[in-house]
């Protein structure tokens, strides 16, 4: 039974195919449209998985809109109500996209089929697509779920628990009370980009100190001990209007919010800083809370807060679970797979399937004919190797040499992490490969770290770290690792330790394990590099450059390579160092074509 699942008109759509259990295919539509976090219909996510599946829109027994969307209208119809006349400015604004498309969902996901499938359209609620997504793939018997997010149609958090193919929710928090839009309106106050800047302002938050912490608790958030809140409205202004924040917001946390790509100063360091330790503790209350509730050892995590890595740190180290399963796929593109699977098991109650994700490989893949293809225009010059492991070999070679690779092999990765098939890999060990990475390949800020990837198993040497942590979604401390001292962003230049160019000042690094067998050359790669330099780890970041979707074809690997610095490009069994290939124009525009986010 084939059932298409499509996650839309928000951020990050995507489009995901569910059969018998399983995930066939699974892409977010920014891929193919190389417009970041593109919100549209994903037409063309849709048709590559149907593809992928090798089905025809006939073929499909069921298509599951991952949120209700009558209820979103509903809250949308109410809300405004509520602060009227305040609320009429956003009614206005949203309506448009309402009348055109989200009312009328039906006939959009049949035009959007081709007219081609007859069979039902169904809707999952929000919070209950990213449950699914939580519980189904992980490798849980039972387990205790929580999502927590911006908001979908009222819910904000919910939690249940899973066993078997059962899944129950048995409490939610409802909006205006969110924990996601709390984050997004601090992002927003220091200059970031809202449903996208959230992981810079995560990123900051070690340079800063939590001196508004206590502020937050007491005059915005009202925090009992389950870890539910009340919001102080009169601070917020996505209830009524089209701003995050109001004036009393800025009055309380000194000044207007900061202007995007203005230099950062210790106050959005020390805003960052706070509102990390409120988010925290909130994740940490509401864990205790459902562990309290359920009594169960596992925890699955969804929802666009789940991405917070260092609260996931903390809730392993702290909190009251043995395990965590954390869906990779966390914000809504994950509901994509969340609204198929719900249905699947829940409403059709068939058995659950070993590790239906597998390591999330779950995107398009190029075989050498089209890689060739992709190559032939820009006369490129590339190496043939004997085998795997002279290829693997000589990748291990170039980062031991201090190159960085570029590294494009096998399937895309579903969810916003690269884990190994769409990645920047560099030796982490050497001092100024952070910025050297940041600043001649990313074209971003210097202040964040980037992650390490390390062979599954020896993360406890490296990192405080003893459980797998495949999708990146954990932060630990670095062993032999300080945290620096002073103020200011240029603390990063003096990060010490093993490994500086993966550990952030704080002497923590957002670690990915990397197993045999989960779909990656990457496990290959790092058992290379250790044979050379003693040293199981990688510098591991999306092959991209700022703004930029991570690369889909093998053709945006190329211009990626050739417009950045770089050193050598795999793609596929390939391999192209810098030096070899004829120069290629167009490096400026290339760049200036994604917008900064
Ligand atoms: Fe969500």
């Amino acid at each position: 039974m084939n059932i298409l699942g499509i996650s839309a008109f928000f951020h990050d759509s995507a489009a995901a195919l569910v059969r018998d259990g399983r995930l066939v295919a699974a892409a977010e539509e920014e891929r193919f449209t190389r417009r970041k976090h593109d919100d549209a219909f994903p037409a063309r996510a849709i048709g590559w998985c149907l593809e992928a599946g090798g089905i025809e829109p006939a073929d499909l027994e069921a298509v599951v809109f991952y949120e209700k969307p009558l209820v979103k209208f509903g809250r949308l119809l109410e809300t405004t109500l509520a602060f009227a006349p305040r609320g009429f400015r956003q009614f206005l604004a949203a309506m448009p996209p309402w009348l055109k498309t989200k009312l009328h969902l039906p006939r959009v996901i049949d035009r959007g089929l081709g007219g081609g499938y007859a069979g039902p359209i169904l809707f999952t609620g929000h919070h209950e697509s990213h449950a699914a997504s939580a519980f189904y793939p992980s490798p849980f018997e039972e387990a205790a779920i929580l999502t927590i997010d911006g908001v979908g149609e009222w819910s904000t958090a919910a939690w249940g628990t899973g066993q078997g193919n059962r899944l129950r929710l048995e409490a939610e928090l409802r909006f205006p009370h969110s924990p996601g839009l709390l984050y997004s309106a601090f992002t927003h106050h220091c200059g970031f980009r809202v449903n996208s800047g959230e992981y810079k302002l995560m990123g900051l938050a070690p340079y800063g100190e939590p001196r508004f912490a206590d502020t937050i608790l007491r005059e915005v958030v009202d925090l009992r001990p389950d870890g539910s809140f009340w919001l102080d409205q009169s601070f917020f202004g996505y209830g009524s209007g089209l701003r995050m924040t109001s004036r009393r917001f800025d009055r309380l946390f000194g000044g207007p919010a900061r202007r995007p790509e203005a230099p950062l100063t210790d106050r959005e360091m020390d805003l960052a800083a706070s509102i990390q330790r409120v988010i925290e503790e909130i994740v940490l209350r509401m864990a205790r809370h459902v562990q309290a509730e359920t009594e169960m050892e596992n925890l699955c995590l969804a929802g666009g807060v789940a991405l917070n890595c260092v609260a996931n740190g903390r809730l392993l180290r702290e909190g009251p679970f043995e395990r965590l399963w954390i869906q990779p796929a966390a914000g809504d593109a994950g509901g994509a797979l969340g609204g198929p699977l719900a249905y699947w098991h829940g409403h059709l109650g068939n058995p659950r399937v070993a590790d239906p994700q597998a390591g999330s490989f779950l995107g398009p893949a190029y075989d050498a004919a089209a890689i060739e293809a992709a190559l032939r225009p820009f006369d490129a010059v590339a190496e043939r190797f004997p085998d795997e492991a002279a290829l693997v070999a000589a990748i291990a070679a170039e980062l031991a040499a201090g190159r960085i690779v570029g590294h494009f092999h096998g399937r895309a990765e579903f969810g916003p992490r690269a884990l190994g098939n769409r990645s920047i890999l560099a030796d982490p060990r050497r001092p100024g490969m952070q910025r050297r990475l940041n600043l001649a390949i990313k074209f971003r800020e210097s202040f964040r770290p980037f992650a390490p990837a390390v062979l599954a198993g020896r993360q406890g040497s490296f990192f405080d770290l003893e459980a797998e942590s495949p999708f990146m979604l954990l932060v630990a401390g670095v062993r032999g690792a300080a945290p620096v001292d002073g103020r200011g962003l240029d603390r990063v230049t003096r990060v010490g330790g093993p490994l500086p160019a993966v550990t952030h000042v704080d002497g923590s690094a957002r670690v990915q394990t990397v197993a045999a067998g989960r779909g990656t050359r990457l496990h290959a790669i790092l058992e290379a590099f250790d044979r050379l330099t003693g040293c199981p780890v990688l510098a591991n970041t999306s092959f991209n450059i700022r703004g930029e979707p991570i690369v889909h074809d093998p053709a945006d690997a190329y211009r990626c390579f050739m417009h950045t610095q770089i050193d050598s490009l795999v793609l596929g069994d390939l391999l192209l160092r810098r030096e070899s290939q004829p120069p290629l124009a167009g490096a400026a525009k290339y760049r200036h074509s994604f917008p900064a986010d």
